[in-house]
């Protein structure tokens, strides 16, 4: 007798289980997120209990080795940084990001740095034939010979294969296009992709291997898939950045094995990425010279700081309504500065009469509030057509009433400006106390308000 198919709805954000359709989750409240699929068996489940199997009874905590865990280094000074300082034996990995944005070259590049030093490396991919993936490889310029191919989107052979190879690192690229069998629905569906990563993660604690999983993201930018994916693997890492640009962050959204502030930064070259030692200066290269409405600003990414340039257009609206676009920056903090501005400076033409865009090069996004000196010192150097000099660098928060608000790290990001050659500091007075001001020739100067930024800005003109 034919098996009638039974579907049910899934939510893609908790996962929970309805027989009707509705829009928004009964469960986790979430808009829009339940789909249909066919109704899972339950027996389906049990793989995850493997991952702790082992484990027999309770254990007092002082009983637990707290030796630093066993990390496998890898050859990109960047990739270990973001992973906490290398890859923990048994630690699923998922990376995300857009179609094209290098994570199978990320992942090609660290196997074959792998294996050129003696691990067993097995690179799955449902993606590309053995022939595309080589021919990526022979771009790379290093040796990828001994990293081992396989083309395959069955998991259950899969999981076949990493039990019989036993590889000390693994890459499934990607999880959207594996499946197993016992589900109904098709590869890349809620259900396929939550219980292939549940599967996943029980032979990477069960046999100690590391699993890095390549996840594609949905329009919003999210990995696609359900959320609990999130939830169930090590580390999640985000791999963004302009397709036209160049340079690529690595960034950590979870890490239970190290901090998740850190990035990493590489640059695409034609011979694969490279990491990027010092991204100020990277970030700056390019440079304008004596143009008003470019601005130098330090940010910190993780405990490393970053200048960056920050640029800003403002001119008389010719419409009624003012335009504002942003790039980089919080579209909402730049209206709040904006008025901010109108507020406490008097300009040539007031910033509600002004289109203004705003524009961090490099295509990097940056949400520290400790730009906003940077970005009001861009508006009001580009309004008064005035060219602030190029060795001076702009950092602070501003707040509502037009006070500038004192930064974390200051000296960090002081003693970054000194090593790049800038010769002036334009920043919060309150952050002034107490911070160690480099023996180098910095000149830093204080400001309070808004107000005063403007004073010192003309005295910074070049
Ligand atoms: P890829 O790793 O295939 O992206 P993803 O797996 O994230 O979809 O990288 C694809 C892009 O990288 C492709 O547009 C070409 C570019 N690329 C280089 O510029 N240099 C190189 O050496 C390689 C291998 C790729
Ligand atoms: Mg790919």
């Amino acid at each position: 007798m034919a098996k009638t198919r039974i579907t049910a709805f899934y939510c893609k954000e908790c996962g929970c289980e309805t027989s009707k359709w509705a829009g928004q989750c009964p469960a986790c409240h979430a808009w829009n997120s339940l789909v249909e699929e066919p109704k899972r068996d339950r027996k389906v489940h049990t793989d995850r209990y493997d991952v702790l199997a082992g484990q027999n009874g309770p254990v007092p905590i002082r009983d637990v080795s707290s030796e630093e865990e066993y990390r496998i280094e890898v050859d990109s000074k960047e990739l270990n940084r973001v992973l906490g300082g290398g890859i923990v034996p048994g630690s699923l990995v998922l990376i995300g990001g857009d179609p094209g944005i290098g994570k199978s070259t990320l992942l090609m590049q660290t196997c074959a740095g792998l294996a050129q030093s003696g691990r067993k490396i097995l690179y799955i991919s449902g993606e590309e034939s053995l022939r595309q993936i080589k021919m990526r490889a022979d771009r790379l310029g290093t040796d990828c010979g001994s990293v081992c191919l396989l083309c395959e989107t069955n998991l259950d052979r899969i999981g076949e294969v990493i039990r019989e190879f036993k590889p000390d690192v693994a890459v499934v690229d990607s999880i959207q296009t594996v499946y197993r069998e016992d589900i109904a629905s098709s590869p890349g569906n809620i259900a396929q992709v939550r219980e292939c990563t549940n599967f996943l993660m029980a032979l990477a604690k069960g046999l100690s291997i590391s699993i890095f999983l390549v996840g594609h993201v949905d329009k919003e930018g999210n990995i696609a898939g359900p959320k609990v994916m999130e939830h169930m693997v090590d580390t999640v890492l985000y791999f963004e950045g302009e397709r036209s640009a160049s340079y690529r962050v690595l960034r950590a959204v979870k890490n239970r094995f190290g901090s998740t502030d850190e990035i990493g930064v590489f640059e695409m070259t034609q011979k694969g990425l490279r990491s990027v030692e010092n991204p100020s200066q990277y970030m700056l290269s390019g440079r304008p010279h004596g143009v008003s409405g470019s601005v130098v600003s330090c940010c910190m990414e993780g405990t490393r700081p970053m200048l960056l340039e920050l640029q800003a257009l403002a001119s008389r609206s010719s419409f009624g309504n003012a335009r504002r676009s942003t790039n980089g920056v919080d579209y909402n903090r730049m209206n709040m500065l904006l008025a901010v501005l109108d507020r406490n400076v008097s300009l040539p033409t007031a910033m509600s009469e002004c289109d203004v865009y705003v524009n961090i090069t490099g295509g990097i996004k940056v949400a520290e509030p400790a730009m906003d000196l940077g970005l009001v010192a861009a508006v009001i150097s580009s309004a008064q057509k005035l060219v602030i000099d190029e060795k001076t660098v702009v950092f602070g928060e501003v707040g509502l009433t037009g006070e500038v608000r004192g930064v974390s790290q200051t000296a960090q990001r002081i003693n970054e400006a000194a090593k790049l050659g800038f010769n002036r500091v334009i920043m919060p007075r309150v952050s002034l106390e107490g911070v160690d001001i480099p023996k180098s020739s910095i000149k830093c100067i204080g400001v309070d308000g808004i107000a005063e930024l403007v004073v010192a800005l003309l005295g910074a003109k070049a």
